[in-house]
């Protein structure tokens, strides 16, 4: 039983009603992606700084596809929180904490999202990146919600548009459920009430 049970087509969790994005295809996007880093940041000493929380499965994936390996290559992860309100008070409302307190002054860096929405968290780490004396700051999303854009930035990579629905899988939450299915895949609406 278990020896054939390889060969089936691997049926998705009962809450996900449809999968945008089966593992194979970001496996092979990623592939793809993890090469062209590679060429582009041969000899720059990259700085790779994942967010947490949703952008650890990419990471991961990621940056074992980069190949050849850049010399001087170093990763980091931060946390940031992004705008839950509804406008900002001029405050900072992007926290920015590097989990293993790397310096950016004078580093290539490669930011890692999940999935870019309005734009808004990644334009404001970019700006904190820059003026913390980061030689040049570039994004790489895995999904991108183009169509959501409040603001000016474009990711410089992006593994697949994204429909405007919301998506879970593959790191990406509900509620912090369903980060670990190896899927990106759309949530059925009673799942949200
Ligand atoms: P902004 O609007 O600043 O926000 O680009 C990006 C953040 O919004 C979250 N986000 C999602 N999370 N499924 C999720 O699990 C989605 O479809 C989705 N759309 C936006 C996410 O936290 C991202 O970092
Ligand atoms: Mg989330």
């Amino acid at each position: 039983r278990q020896l054939h049970s390889h060969t089936r087509a691997r049926a998705h969790h009962k809450d996900i009603q449809e999968v945008i994005f089966t593992a194979d295809a970001i496996k092979e996007r990623i592939k793809v992606m993890g090469r062209t880093i590679a060429e582009d940041f041969e000899e720059k000493e990259p700085l790779i700084i994942g967010t947490l929380n949703g952008a650890f499965v990419f990471m991961a994936d990621l940056v074992r596809s980069i190949e050849p390996l850049p010399t001087g290559l170093t990763m980091d992860f931060l946390r940031a929180s992004s705008y839950t309100g509804s406008t900002t008070t001029g405050q900072d409302a992007v926290s920015l904490g590097m989990v293993s307190k790397t310096s950016v002054r004078g580093r290539h860096i490669l930011l890692v999202e999940d999935i870019i929405d309005t734009g808004k968290t990644l334009q404001e780490l970019c700006g904190r990146l820059r003026a913390q004396g980061a030689a040049s700051v570039a994004v790489i999303a895995l999904l991108d919600k183009a169509a959501r854009r409040t603001v000016d930035l474009t990711p410089d990579y992006r593994g697949f548009e994204c429909p405007d629905e919301f998506v879970v899988g593959y790191g990406l939450d509900f509620n912090e459920l369903y980060r670990s299915l190896p899927y990106v895949g759309v949530l059925k609406p009673e799942c949200y009430l």
